[in-house]
């Protein structure tokens, strides 16, 4: 195969909404969701060829905050390249570089958006120079295998509900919100996922009984705005209080709605009225003042999962 090379944002999600419904004979829950994407991105560069002995993947990292990543099965994007490689017989030498930038442990998705970006760029690879055509079920079925979040990211992302324990995905039209500022705080606290659904299972939390509704052909701002709930944080909070101290003090800022993400820790901050501009919607966090040490990052709401920098 000739060169093959791509250069690609995977860029990182919050739920505005998660309700836990119930659980699978497996222990995993069944939830309902409301997605959206982030500008907050790592960058992947994937390189391919056809292999001249045996697939091999090679996988390097760099990271401005913390030391390079494992390039083991425990690095999603590692697991994501080879079983690609096996699961569609593709002969293919791999290299993969991520940047990071999305905080792990903070429930943006950063490592299924990583997984998923590898995804769909091997099957860009396999199409164009094997020959081979990936079935979008089977690519689907394999982003699931990954973990919960990797599906809606290989679904194309944005405003989607998301449902199952992640697999049923549906884009919402959200029409105008693109653009959208959004401000995530990432508290200095790694959540633990299956440590938080385990609290939730093992604790007294009932599932949400009702499925949010917005019955609309369009997702409007207020709308966004009054669907904001995440069962999964009193859970969260009860294994790392901070979060709860963190949401208190979010509660006496004037003019903002909040909510968490996903098992947490981030929490991100939506103004009270659209089309708010980024300095002012930042200015209302004062970092100093936060009960918890964390990171501030200054985001928009976009609508896809990937962009594809150069070819
Ligand atoms: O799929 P992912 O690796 O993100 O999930 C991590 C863990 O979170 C799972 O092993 C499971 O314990 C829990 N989980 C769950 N229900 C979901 C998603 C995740 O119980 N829908």
């Amino acid at each position: 195969m000739d060169h093959f090379k791509r250069v690609i944002k995977a860029r990182a999600k919050v739920n505005f909404h998660l309700s836990v419904v119930g659980r699978r004979a497996d222990g995993y829950h069944l939830l309902n969701m409301l997605n959206g994407t982030l500008s907050l991105a790592d960058v992947l560069t994937v390189k391919a060829q056809i292999a001249k002995g045996e697939p091999r993947i090679e996988f390097q990292s760099s990271n401005p905050n913390h030391t390079a990543l494992p390039d083991d099965s425990s690095n999603l994007c590692v697991r994501a390249a080879r079983e690609f490689v096996s699961l569609f017989s593709a002969p293919l030498d791999v290299q993969i570089h991520l940047e990071k930038i999305i905080p792990s442990g903070a429930g943006l998705g950063g490592g299924s958006s990583d997984a998923a970006a590898v995804l769909v760029t091997l099957a860009e690879a396999s199409r164009v120079h094997l020959g081979h055509n990936c079935s979008a079920h089977s690519l689907l079925e394999l982003a699931l295998s990954l973990g919960a979040d990797v599906p809606y990211f290989v679904a194309g992302g944005g405003f989607m509900r998301v449902s199952g324990i992640g697999e049923e995905t549906k884009p919402v039209c959200s029409r105008g919100m693109k653009g959208e500022n959004i401000v995530v705080i990432v508290p200095k606290i790694h959540s633990a996922t299956p440590e938080v659904f385990q609290e939730f299972r093992t604790g007294a939390y009932d599932f949400s009984q009702k499925d949010f509704e917005f019955s609309d052909t369009e997702l409007s701002y207020p709308k966004l705005l009054s669907l904001i709930s995440n069962d999964l944080f009193l859970p969260a909070q009860c294994l790392y209080p901070a979060l709860g101290e963190l949401a208190n003090y979010l509660n006496g800022v004037q003019g903002i709605r909040f909510g968490m993400s996903g098992s947490g820790s981030s929490f991100f901050i939506l103004s009270d009225r659209p089309g708010c501009p980024a300095e002012e919607l930042r200015s209302k966090v004062r970092t100093r003042e936060l009960p918890v040490e964390a990171q501030v990052h200054t985001c928009q709401l976009l609508d896809n999962s990937f962009e594809f920098c150069s070819k």
